[in-house]
């Protein structure tokens, strides 16, 4: 006969804060967080984004005092979105020496040396005037192989800059072997990259748009980001992914799919990274501004059970504020 109630009663473990404490399976540890900031080219004070409160598009200062608060919070890392005064067809800001992002990777490590984990996105869609991710075809499609030149030699500018790890996230088949490759040529054998593996095309990047300024002109990215139906195709992206050299992948949104999270953490055998996105930041703080919901601990809740679906590191817009409570 199986033991159970009343003999068993799980709720014996639950009776007081440290009992729970000493049983929790999971625990959020600052140097696993990763904090997404907008560096804008241009402006002479740092720009608030209506959707998402609390976080700015940064001037070059702002942003180096940002990147020693979250240094001092015991932040892991901190990636780098750039946002150029002048966008062409070919993203030429992405890869310029003195484009905005290069610019700001450089004062980061200037300011926190290694102190963070300093990743460079690599995409073109804040860099073009149309905003789609690479090079538009005359028919108005993202050409896939042209586009690879360009990210191979982003990848280049940001390693030159300082860039510790870069991470694409442009969904071109290839990108990552294109950019090792690129990276192994210039002599940066020893830069990671961080791949976002399975991006999915998702409503979630809507206030992301608004910070980065990179909505596309005409069309959408579902020609290239994954259909939020599929799992396994997550899988498959993962798998090239990996043999084309990614040293982390990335699942990206988060909460709307930690079941994908789960399946590539059993699977791989590299550090698994997920991004809650501008979408998940922007509902929760909606829903706390308006009262609907206690905000500190909805925060605390949905990162836990993002670690606990398997990622090891999360890129979050609350790192340094959640480094701060975890360390308090
Ligand atoms: C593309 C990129 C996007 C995000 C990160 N990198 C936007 C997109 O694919 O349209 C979204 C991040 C967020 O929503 O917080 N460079």
């Amino acid at each position: 006969m199986s033991a159970g109630f009343p003999e068993v009663r799980a709720r014996r473990l639950r009776g007081t804060a440290a009992l729970r404490s000493m049983v929790a399976e999971t625990a959020l540890r600052p140097a696993e967080l990763v904090l997404p900031v907008f560096i804008k080219e241009g402006i002479a004070d740092p720009q608030p984004i209506s959707s998402m409160p609390g976080v700015v598009q940064h001037t070059r200062d702002s942003l180096r005092k940002a990147a020693a608060e979250a240094a001092e919070a015991g932040v892991g890392g901190i990636i780098v979105f750039g946002v150029p005064a002048d966008k062409d067809a070919q993203g030429s800001a992405a890869d310029d020496p003195e484009g905005i992002s290069q610019l700001a990777i450089a004062d980061i490590r200037a300011e926190v040396g290694d102190g963070l984990v300093v990743l460079a996105d690599l995409c073109l869609c804040e860099y073009t005037d149309h905003g789609h991710c690479g090079i538009v075809t005359p028919g108005g499609s993202v050409d896939n192989d042209s586009t690879l030149e360009r990210y191979a030699s982003t990848a280049i500018a940001q390693a030159r800059a300082g860039a510790h790890m870069v991470a694409p996230s442009g969904m071109m088949d290839g990108q990552v072997g294109a950019i090792r490759k690129a990276l192994d040529g210039a002599g940066f054998r020893d830069v990671p990259i961080c791949a976002y593996s399975a991006k999915y095309a998702s409503a979630f990047y809507g206030p992301f748009r608004e910070a980065a300024e990179g909505a596309p002109r005409f069309g959408d990215r579902a020609t290239h980001q994954q259909d939020p139906a599929n799992a396994r195709e997550a899988l498959r992206e993962v798998e090239l992914d990996l043999a084309e050299g990614a040293d982390m992948v990335m699942i990206k949104p988060a909460l709307s799919y930690l079941d994908i999270i789960r399946r590539v953490a059993d699977t791989v055998r590299v550090p698994v990274a997920a991004y809650q996105v501008s979408g998940e930041f922007a509902m929760l703080e909606a829903a706390a501004a308006n009262g609907w919901l206690d905000r500190d601990k909805a925060i605390m809740e949905t990162l836990t059970s993002i670690r606990r679906a398997g990622a090891s590191v999360i890129l979050t817009y609350w790192a340094t504020e959640v480094a701060r409570r975890l360390r308090a």
